[in-house]
Parts: structure tokens; C-alpha cells; sequence
């Protein structure tokens, strides 16, 4: 378990099903990632649950959870390249009620002190939808900086948004 003060990382049980299927299920929480919103039904997400359960890849996922030993959410980082020692993270709150608690931000901190002195990563990247507001500026205040934009990239809800690339060295 990777521990802070506010939350802690763990890796994911068969247990967490449900509510990685609620959070699935939920376009607040998905529509600005990779995946975008994509409803899917408990059986897919078992499918898709057993695969995750794979200690061997280049993706690490952690379910994050709060100090009442809550599942609040997902972070993971993924695409690990082991030559050039990069990788990109992802993350989300899956319970709103959450939100805006400095969870997210202590959850990423653990994550890339944990890539840094235990994978020996040296760079992460990310990509983030312009207007995820809360997202981009998250990224910012965690000190990743702009180094790219995809125009009309993304397709969500009927029209396409700007991709924003970030990256920070640890
Ligand atoms: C992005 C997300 C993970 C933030 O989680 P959170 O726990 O609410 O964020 P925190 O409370 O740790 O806030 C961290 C920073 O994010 C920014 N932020 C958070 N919520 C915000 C909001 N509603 N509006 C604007 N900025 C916001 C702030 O800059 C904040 O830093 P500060 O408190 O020092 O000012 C959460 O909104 C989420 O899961 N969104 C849906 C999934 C997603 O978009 N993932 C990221 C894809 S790139």
C-alpha cells in the first residue's frame, strides 16, 4: 500500500467490481478520458477487471481510497517504457462527493514519488481535454507544463475539443 496523509493507493481487488462499474457507468467521471464515456454492463467489467489483475504489464493501476478506507477512485500509470524510463498517468474521482478535497492532487504525489524511487521513471506524460478545467489546472499546480496541442482532437458529446500534452520530470 502507498500511503499519504489524505488517501492511500492500493492495487485492485476482484472486491472493488462494483463501484469501478458504478464510476464506469458514470459520463461526469469518463467523458474526458482517453476511453470517453462508454456504459458498460457489471459482466463486461468483470471481463475487463480479470485482465487488470496482471502484475507482469507496463500499466500500474491503484484504486485510491480515502482515510475511512473508502474507495474514492482510480490512478494508474501506463505505458511504462522501461529503455527511455517514461510513462503516462491517469486518474479519476469516481465519487463526486470527493471532489475538490485535495485527494486527487495527494493521490498523484504519491504516485509519482512511487514511479521516481521505485520504478526509476524519470518523466511522466499526460494528455488532458482544454476544457477539463479542473484537470488542467491540477496538472499545472502539480507542475507539469504545456508542451503541445492536438486541435480537434477528442470527440465528446457532439463536438470536438483541443488535447492538451503535458509532461514533468521527477
Ligand atoms: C481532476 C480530478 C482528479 C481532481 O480531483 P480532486 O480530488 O477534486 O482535486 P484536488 O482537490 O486534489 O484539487 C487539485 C487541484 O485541482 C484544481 N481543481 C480541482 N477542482 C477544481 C474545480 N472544480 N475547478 C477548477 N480547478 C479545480 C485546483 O487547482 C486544485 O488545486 P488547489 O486546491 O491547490 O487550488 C477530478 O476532478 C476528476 O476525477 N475528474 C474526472 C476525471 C478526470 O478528468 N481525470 C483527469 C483526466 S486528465
Amino acid at each position: 500500500m502507498i500511503k499519504g496523509e489524505k488517501v492511500y493507493l492500493r492495487p485492485i481487488l476482484k472486491s472493488d467490481l462494483e463501484y469501478l462499474n458504478k464510476w464506469k457507468n458514470d459520463e461526469g467521471v469518463y467523458r474526458f478520458l482517453g476511453g470517453g464515456f462508454m456504459p458498460i454492463s457489471i459482466d463486461q467489467q468483470e471481463k475487463w477487471l480479470d485482465s487488470m489483475i496482471d502484475l507482469t504489464g507496463n500499466n500500474k493501476r491503484f484504486i485510491i481510497c480515502d482515510r475511512q478506507d473508502s474507495p474514492i477512485g482510480m490512478i494508474g500509470l501506463y505505458d511504462i517504457n522501461w529503455i527511455h524510463r517514461t510513462c503516462e498517468i491517469g486518474i479519476y474521482i469516481g465519487d463526486k462527493s470527493s471532489y475538490g478535497n485535495g485527494y486527487g492532487k495527494e493521490a498523484c504525489i504519491l504516485l509519482e514519488d512511487f514511479a521516481r524511487d521505485y520504478l526509476n521513471i524519470r518523466k511522466i506524460k499526460l494528455n488532458v481535454v482544454i476544457d477539463n478545467e479542473a484537470a488542467y489546472n491540477m496538472w499545472n499546480v502539480l507542475g507539469y507544463k504545456k508542451v503541445g496541442e492536438l486541435v480537434r482532437e477528442r470527440f465528446i458529446k457532439g463536438e470536438y475539443h483541443n488535447l492538451i500534452i503535458m509532461e514533468k520530470f521527477l
